[in-house]
């Protein structure tokens, strides 16, 4: 858990609702989870319920833990196209769910337009299973959901605690679900001179290499981590890696392009899940790079524009985000992971995203401090078209990642 005096008030708040919604969803807990009883309730979504014999040989053969099904084997659940949904979407109300921070409540904020709010993602191949909270709690006793991360994973970690807080039966609040959901925040996973408070003003980021423990120390014994990290090392196109340690009186550096950095993160993070995450029992999740807009002329708008004004999603399926910004990123995850016998899932968010131009916070979020004129004169100039308003995008990674939890 997350208990260092360098986090920042903002974290503190979290915390405070990490401890309630452990209070919330805890005291004793009386219902075995038993895999091979779900496993008999959720069948896979296209195929027919398996045989018994299916089970078994499944369960001792490739069942990874928490799997009560499967999802067809052709289909990439990444892949596929926004559909207008009235009926089902939003999966909460913004206004119903008071853990979402005043950065990310578009609404409250005076955002004109919800149509934002009202988008089903729909792969290609399949149907996504529906979200089902009571599910994914009594998967959890005992057991603790860790994302760590960045700002951006922090977003996805509040949209889960909204699905939960909001689509737990009202009479099943009274079972006691013994489940802990946690964010860590990590914005490089190492340890950087910028992961304390007001350190992310510091104007140029020292990442010291080798020091996953210094926060993978807490994250330890979690059942499920969800890992991002991504839009930090992108601040610059050099970075200054320290060699040593920060107390080290003589400290040593070596600059290293972004991308070498990058693969050094991720390599980093992947021999920690290597040496501390038992694949036997636990699940691992990396979500990708999530898209900004800030450029109109990306997807054929004004030169001058950006993300703000935008209330509807690319319609081009052949968009693709990576091409205009961090391709080779993108490259990097793709041979990290394939090299990588570690078991992890990726949760390949970005080209869905980048489809949605929509779903930025834009000017519609508490700001650090006011507008002024100036830029008052000008809205686009502080639309912030990097985070996501809740309900919405973030929404559908939780989603997905529902569905890769339990029918991989
Ligand atoms: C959600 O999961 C619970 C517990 O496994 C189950 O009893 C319930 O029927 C499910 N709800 C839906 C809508 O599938
Ligand atoms: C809840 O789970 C934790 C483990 O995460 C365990 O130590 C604790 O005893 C459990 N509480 C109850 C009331 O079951
Ligand atoms: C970082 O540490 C790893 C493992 O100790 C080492 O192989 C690598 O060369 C180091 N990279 C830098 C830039 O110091
Ligand atoms: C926002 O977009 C609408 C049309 O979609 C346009 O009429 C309006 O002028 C735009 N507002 C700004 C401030 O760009
Ligand atoms: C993620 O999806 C993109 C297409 O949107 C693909 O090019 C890339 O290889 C995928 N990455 C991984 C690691 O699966």
């Amino acid at each position: 858990m997350v208990r260092e005096t360098r986090l920042s008030p903002l974290i503190f708040t979290l915390f405070t609702f990490i401890s309630f919604i452990a209070v919330l969803y805890s005291h004793d807990f009386s219902w075995a989870f038993s895999t091979f009883r779900h496993h008999q309730q959720f069948s896979a979504l296209n195929d027919p319920p398996p045989s018994l014999d299916e089970l078994k040989h499944n369960k001792s053969e490739e069942m990874l833990p928490f799997a009560v099904g499967k999802t067809l084997k052709e289909c990439d659940i990444f892949s596929g196209k926004w559909v207008r949904d009235k009926e089902n979407k939003p999966l909460y109300e913004e206004s119903k769910c008071p853990y979402i921070q005043p950065q990310m409540t578009c609404q409250e904020h005076g955002r004109p337009d919800k149509d934002y709010q009202f988008w089903r993602w729909q792969p290609y191949g399949c149907d996504l299973p529906k979200f089902n909270a009571t599910l994914l709690l009594e998967a959890l006793p005992g057991k603790r959901l860790l994302y760590v991360g960045d700002s951006l994973n922090r977003g996805q970690y509040i949209s889960m605690v909204c699905l939960l807080h909001s689509l737990v039966p009202e009479n099943d609040l009274l079972q006691d679900y013994n489940a802990t959901i946690e964010f860590y925040w990590a914005p490089l996973l190492l340890e950087s001179n910028g992961d304390g408070i007001g350190d992310d003003k510091v104007s140029e980021r020292i990442i010291r290499n080798g020091s996953i423990d210094k926060h993978g120390r807490f994250w330890e014994g979690a059942d499920v981590v969800v890992f991002n990290t991504y839009i930090w090392w992108m601040t610059r196109l050099k970075l200054k890696i320290l060699t040593g340690s920060f107390t080290d009186s003589v400290q040593k550096f070596e600059i290293l392009k972004r991308e070498d950095a990058y693969r050094m993160g991720v390599r980093s993070m992947l021999e920690w899940v290597q040496r501390n995450m038992d694949p036997k029992k636990t699940r691992v999740f990396f979500t990708g790079m999530s898209p900004s807009h800030t450029r109109s002329i990306h997807w054929g708008g004004e030169p001058d524009g950006n993300c703000y004004n935008e209330t509807t999603p690319i319609e081009d399926p052949e968009y693709n985000w990576a091409l205009h910004s961090h391709e080779s990123i993108m490259k990097i995850m793709d041979e990290e992971f394939s090299r990588s016998s570690v078991p992890l899932s990726f949760l390949n968010i970005t080209r869905l995203s980048s489809y949605r131009k929509d779903a930025h916070t834009q000017i519609y979020k508490k700001l650090w401090s006011p507008p002024t004129e100036e830029q008052l004169a000008n809205p686009k100039s502080y639309a912030d078209c990097v985070h996501w308003c809740l309900p919405g995008l973030q929404d559908t990674w939780n989603e997905l990642l529902f569905a890769k939890l339990f029918y991989p």
